[in-house]
Parts: structure tokens; C-alpha cells; sequence
């Protein structure tokens, strides 16, 4: 896409009230590598470049918040090999991509069960994301190691622990006390949810936090997906009429 086409989109997307938080499951990194022929690691690879282009794309269309589907807790049933080899491109990316988070005030914060995840991993995950702690710009949420379902679940698990010591009556537990104790805890819903690649499902993605969430489903495959596709997202979210159940 030229580079005029994509600043008029991203000018028209300005003109009007942009998303305070997008989330995207970034799907197709195999079928594209597949497509070519290619290891589906090479999909991997490449899909690490369209995040970054988005997460660049996501702050100059002015989002506060935007959440990414990394690696869910299923994908851990994939071949050993494409596992290990996710997680080593992993590790390095996070590293590779510090200076680029600080440069653009750029604040990661990550959301899954951390202990699940590979220590080394999980070292560089936590170094990130405490050297862009007090970064004022764009929140970057990385969903890793991530299930709605287990979040649902280690939430469930913290309210009954605060009922058993008497400190919450099972009457009184609100949503605010189920969102509180999400992952996801002090961040708004997101108003967008974006899936590439053509699937028409939520695998397990924020399940309580998509009740009201408008969606956006477009075949192109997570590698070949840039700043213009984010920018065409924005302009049809922003044309929709969000009516949460009333008139
Ligand atoms: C998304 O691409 C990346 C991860 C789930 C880690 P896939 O690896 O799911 O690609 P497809 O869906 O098989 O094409
Ligand atoms: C969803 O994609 C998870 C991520 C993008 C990390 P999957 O490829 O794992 O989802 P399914 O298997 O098509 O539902
Ligand atoms: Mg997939």
C-alpha cells in the first residue's frame, strides 16, 4: 500500500473519536508460510514484523490500549518443535524490541498465566515490562500463555478465597469485583476485537471482557496484515452505531 494512501487513512481515522482499546487475535502465520512453501515458522517470523508495524500503527491513530493474542493456552498442543521454536523467537524479539517500546513510550504489560511460561521467556517478558513501566504512551497488553477460560477460572478462585475469609458475602460479588480480578484488572473493555485470517471464533480470547465488544473479522492472513488494514478496522468501527441493549 502506498505510503499516501495509508496517512489519508490514518487522517480520516483521526478526524473522528478512535477506540480507546483494541484486542486482536493474530491468526495465519502457518497457512501464509504454508502458502509459500515455507517452514511454518517463517509465518512466525513474519508475523513478529506485522506486530510491530501495528503496535507503531496503534499509537499514531492514537489508541490508549491495545491487546495482541500471542500464544493461548491450547497452542501448547501444537508440535514440540513449532512450540520451541515460538518461544525462542519470542525471547529474542522482546529483547530486540525494548529500545523501539522506549523510544515510544511504548508500556507493556503482560496477561496469562506467567508461570506457565518458560523461564527464560518469562525472564525477558518481566524485564520489559518493568523497564517501560512508568512510559506514558500506548499500553501494549501481550497475551501469553493466555485462556479466557483460565483467567475466568483463577478470578473465580480469588473472589472465593475473599468470601471463605469473610471479607465479600456471595450475594454482594458485582461485576466490578469479576473484572477486578481478571488479568485484565483497571483497563477498560475492548471496544474492538479484530481476528485475522478468515476464522469466525474468539478461541478462548477475553471472554468476559468482549460482552459488548464490536467485531471485525477479515481473511487477510496475519503477516500480510498492515497499517492500512488497522486503519480500515478503526473507520468501520467508527461508522457503527453501539447500542449495548438499549435503543
Ligand atoms: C497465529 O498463527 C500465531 C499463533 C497462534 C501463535 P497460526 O500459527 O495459528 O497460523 P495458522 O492459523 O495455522 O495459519
Ligand atoms: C488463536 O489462534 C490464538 C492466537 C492467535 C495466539 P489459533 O490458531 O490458536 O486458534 P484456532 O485453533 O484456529 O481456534
Ligand atoms: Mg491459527
Amino acid at each position: 500500500m502506498a505510503v499516501t494512501a495509508e496517512s489519508a487513512l490514518l487522517e480520516a481515522v483521526r478526524a473522528h473519536p478512535v477506540p480507546a482499546h483494541v484486542a486482536i487475535i493474530m491468526d495465519g502465520n502457518g497457512r501464509w508460510a504454508t502458502q509459500r512453501g515455507l517452514p511454518r515458522v517463517a509465518g512466525h517470523r513474519e508475523g513478529v514484523k506485522a506486530a510491530r508495524a501495528i503496535v507503531r500503527a496503534a499509537d499514531a491513530a492514537g489508541l490508549r490500549f491495545l491487546t495482541l493474542y500471542a500464544f493461548s493456552t491450547e497452542n501448547w498442543n501444537r508440535p514440540e518443535d513449532e512450540v520451541t521454536m515460538l518461544m525462542r523467537l519470542l525471547e529474542e524479539s522482546i529483547y530486540r524490541e525494548l529500545p523501539d517500546l522506549m523510544e515510544n513510550k511504548v508500556r507493556l504489560r503482560v496477561i496469562g498465566r506467567t508461570a506457565g511460561v518458560p523461564l527464560p521467556v518469562r525472564r525477558g517478558l518481566e524485564h520489559v515490562a518493568l523497564e517501560t513501566r512508568d512510559n506514558p504512551g500506548l499500553t501494549l497488553l501481550v497475551a501469553f500463555n493466555y485462556g479466557g477460560r483460565d483467567e475466568l477460572l483463577d478470578a473465580f478462585r480469588v473472589l472465593a478465597r475473599r468470601v471463605q475469609a469473610g471479607e465479600l458475602a456471595p450475594d454482594a460479588v458485582s461485576e466490578a469485583d469479576i473484572s477486578r480480578a481478571l488479568y485484565t484488572e483497571g483497563l477498560p473493555d475492548p471496544d474492538l476485537l479484530i481476528r485475522t485470517s478468515g476464522e469466525m471464533r474468539v478461541s478462548n480470547f477475553l471472554l468476559w471482557q468482549i460482552a459488548y465488544t464490536e467485531l471485525w473479522m477479515t481473511p487477510t492472513l496475519w503477516p500480510d496484515f498492515g497499517p492500512s488494514d488497522l486503519y480500515r478496522a478503526i473507520a468501520d468501527y467508527q461508522r457503527r452505531d453501539r447500542r449495548f441493549g438499549g435503543v
